[in-house]
């Protein structure tokens, strides 16, 4: 969609909101809709209706992954698998929504399953693993040892901290190579967290030096997003900027863009420095500009895929990117913060209709259909995935969070 019709589009959705007058009680420049905030509660009972469906067919210490809508297989894994901890923080989001304690009953025991991996070391993908599971349920009830477990997993995520280059490492590989990939972003916030509840700063210097790192070599002028690049490890020098799950080097892989816009939204949060607001605004503006967003707001799986319109969508990546938008605009002016607030609010009015939302029963439980996985690998290729229905539960109690202001 060309930029003018982006910004017809979303203004012509403010003004709608203001004729019908249907607003919730708000306070604020954000107005939420209050037909969608009917149809986001009857959602979150639906959700958690396919939440129970899902873990009736989960052997115990096993993770959903995906689900073949063809064959009716249901893929799962065990905990060291990276998005092993959407599940639980998925059903915990949906028991704060709808009180149903079996939510509960089923996160808790796949967190027993879980908390071995606060001692892994070899992966990054720890603040996905732990921080939207055990994070989740430490804001819902603190304990001390989900607070220990927290603490342990950011000194796990800490030894992969490498000073010369200044990042964290994504992907283990060869001795000569440091893969830092973007999706990284999304680990620093369990870092932020450790230097509150400890006091011990060293966690907060190494967040906020990977997204400096990041900022500098993963960004091109336009504020797209390399997915991968490869350091030196003894000496920090850039080996290379390509991809692993994008359509090309220098293509904008879609879920990558959805992931640095959510982790430098997390960045201003968390340090209040202008810089980083600045660079997930940019960041937005060329997501929400791009010629090749459609309107509905679902991003083709890349936003160079080869054969746009006929491309996949990303489920996943509209999902993450309408919870980010949620949190951006309400650190930005009127007049971004409503492109933000409405874009989102699109994304979600997509996302819940039966295009991409899952019918009752169906779908192995999975609330969305319609994500990308891994397209080069060929492997995860329109199906459901447990981050998309993750972060578009987020992006719904985000959503809903504006009528409590
Ligand atoms: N590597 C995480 C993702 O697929 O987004």
């Amino acid at each position: 969609m060309k930029p003018r019709y982006l910004l017809i589009l979303t203004v012509a959705l403010a003004l709608t909101g203001i004729k019908q007058s249907c607003f919730a009680q708000a306070t604020g420049n954000f107005k939420p809709q209050k037909e969608l905030l009917h149809l986001i509660n009857l959602n979150f009972n639906a959700d958690a209706r396919q939440y129970k469906l899902m873990a009736q067919a989960l052997t115990p210490g096993r993770f959903p992954k995906t689900y073949e809508p063809a064959t009716g297989k249901f893929e799962t894994s065990n905990s060291g698998w990276w998005c092993s901890g959407f599940y639980a923080g998925t059903l915990l989001n949906l028991y704060k929504a709808t009180y149903d304690t079996q939510l509960l009953k089923k996160a808790n025991l796949s967190l027993d399953s879980l908390d071995k991996e606060q001692y892994n070391t070899h992966t990054h993908d720890l603040g996905f693993m732990m921080y939207c599971s055990f994070g989740t349920a430490s804001r819902i009830a603190p304990k001390p040892e989900y607070k220990q477990i927290l603490i342990n997993s950011a000194k796990s995520l800490a030894t992969r901290f490498n000073p010369a280059v200044g990042c964290i490492k994504s992907w283990d590989s060869k001795p000569t190579d440091f893969l830092v990939i973007i999706d990284n972003m999304m680990n620093l916030e369990l870092l932020f967290w450790a230097t509150r509840e400890t006091g011990d700063s060293s966690f907060y210097k190494i967040a906020v030096t990977h997204a400096n790192t990041t900022m500098k070599n993963h960004y091109r002028a336009d504020y797209s997003s390399y997915h991968v690049v490869n350091y030196n490890p003894q000496t920090g020098a850039v080996l290379q900027k390509k991809t692993a799950q994008g359509y090309a080097d220098e293509s904008a892989w879609a879920r990558g863009q959805a992931w640095g816009l959510y982790g430098f939204t997390v960045m201003y949060r968390e340090t209040k420095n202008k810089k980083y607001l600045e660079q997930a605004q940019h960041i937005a503006h060329f997501i929400l500009t791009n010629p090749n967003l459609p309107a509905d707001g679902i991003p083709y799986w890349d936003f160079n895929a080869p054969n746009i319109p006929a491309a996949l969508r990303d489920a996943s990546a509209g999902a993450i990117m309408a919870s980010a938008l949620l949190e951006l605009c309400r650190y930005s002016d009127k007049k971004d913060g409503l492109i933000y607030f409405n874009t989102a609010q699109t994304i979600i009015k997509t996302l819940l209709s039966p295009a991409y939302l899952a019918a009752p029963g169906s779908n192995g439980g999975f609330i969305l259909k319609h994500s990308v996985g891994h397209m080069p690998n060929k492997t995860e290729i329109d199906v459901p995935l447990t981050y998309a229905d993750y972060y578009f539960v987020e992006a719904m109690e985000r959503y809903k969070d504006f009528t409590t202001q």
